[in-house]
């Protein structure tokens, strides 16, 4: 039995290999890729929300030629410190899945057998997920009604993807931990200032969260050298400025041959009340 539920009946769902299934016949079809779409229109919102293709794209380029590794290796050797064998771990807003696998293949390096989840609510992320990583269930679905039994997570990660603190506190076990990571101050200081007439430090907030204990705190900081106009864009187009940049800031970033730039993270630990 998975740990999924039904997201129209809360029943628990059964993988029957070509569809997940509830005790009263709910039934959804896993795609081809191997991701299982648990997502109602009632849930959507008003717009497809969630990342399209390009950005799914960009994202991945971006990753997978390992410019935030250092924050990966952190993600996956704190996820170490808190599992188990038998642990169910969960991807909130796993996007793309390169934390996801990342995540997954740490716990197999030090034989870890965990069950494990990833739930986006971009469809075409899921299915890149999917097809990256075959030892991952892979849902699309909105972190605002996690299609997932309560109490059943012992571990929940999510990267920068919306906060949804009653889900996530409903889904793990109590005593469960939850890992995220948050920009920190220096967060791309030199690409803000190629960028932007008065540019801003980020602002840091509080670490307590409503129901959970705050455990850890990791400074991750890094200098990045993106070598190509491509790069720049692409890590350009993962951040919230993406949304926010008019006209001349957009072709200071088009001019851009290549940049050095700081990364500067916060890897947050903490436990269920
Ligand atoms: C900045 S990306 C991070 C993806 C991935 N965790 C990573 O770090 O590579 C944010 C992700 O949140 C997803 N997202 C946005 N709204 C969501 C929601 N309500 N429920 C689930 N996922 C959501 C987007 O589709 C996108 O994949
Ligand atoms: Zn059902």
């Amino acid at each position: 039995m998975s740990v999924l539920i039904c997201p129209v009946c809360g029943g628990m769902l059964e993988n029957t290999g070509k569809s997940y299934i509830c005790g009263k016949h709910h039934s959804f079809d896993i795609a081809r890729s191997g991701y299982v779409n648990l997502l109602l229109s009632k849930h959507a919102g008003k717009a497809v929300h969630g990342d399209n293709k390009l950005m799914v794209q960009a994202r991945r380029d971006f990753l997978d030629k390992g410019y935030y590794a250092p924050l990966c290796e952190a993600v996956c050797d704190e996820a170490l410190k808190y599992t188990k064998n038998g642990s169910v771990v969960l991807d909130a807003g796993c996007g793309e899945g390169y934390y996801t696998s990342a995540v997954r293949a740490a716990f197999d390096r030090s034989d870890i057998a965990v069950k494990m989840y990833g739930v986006d609510i971009s469809k075409v992320a899921v299915e890149y997920a999917a097809k990256r990583e075959k030892s991952v269930k892979f849902a699309a679905a909105s972190v605002f009604h996690l299609p997932v039994a309560s109490t059943s997570c012992d571990l929940l990660i999510t990267m920068f993807a919306p906060y949804c603190g009653e889900e996530y506190a409903r889904v793990l076990k109590s005593g469960g931990i939850m890992i995220m990571a948050i920009p920190s101050e220096n967060h791309l200081w030199e690409l803000k200032q190629a960028i932007y007439d008065t540019p801003y430090k980020n602002e840091v907030k509080p670490y307590e969260l409503d129901g959970f204990e705050h455990i850890g705190a990791q400074r991750v900081s890094f200098i990045m050298e993106l070598r190509d106009s491509t790069d720049i864009r692409s890590l350009f187009s993962m951040t919230p400025y993406y949304y926010k940049t008019g006209k001349t800031e957009q072709e200071r970033l088009e001019a851009l041959p290549e940049l050095t730039t700081q990364a500067d993270f916060e890897v947050l630990t903490y436990r269920k009340k």
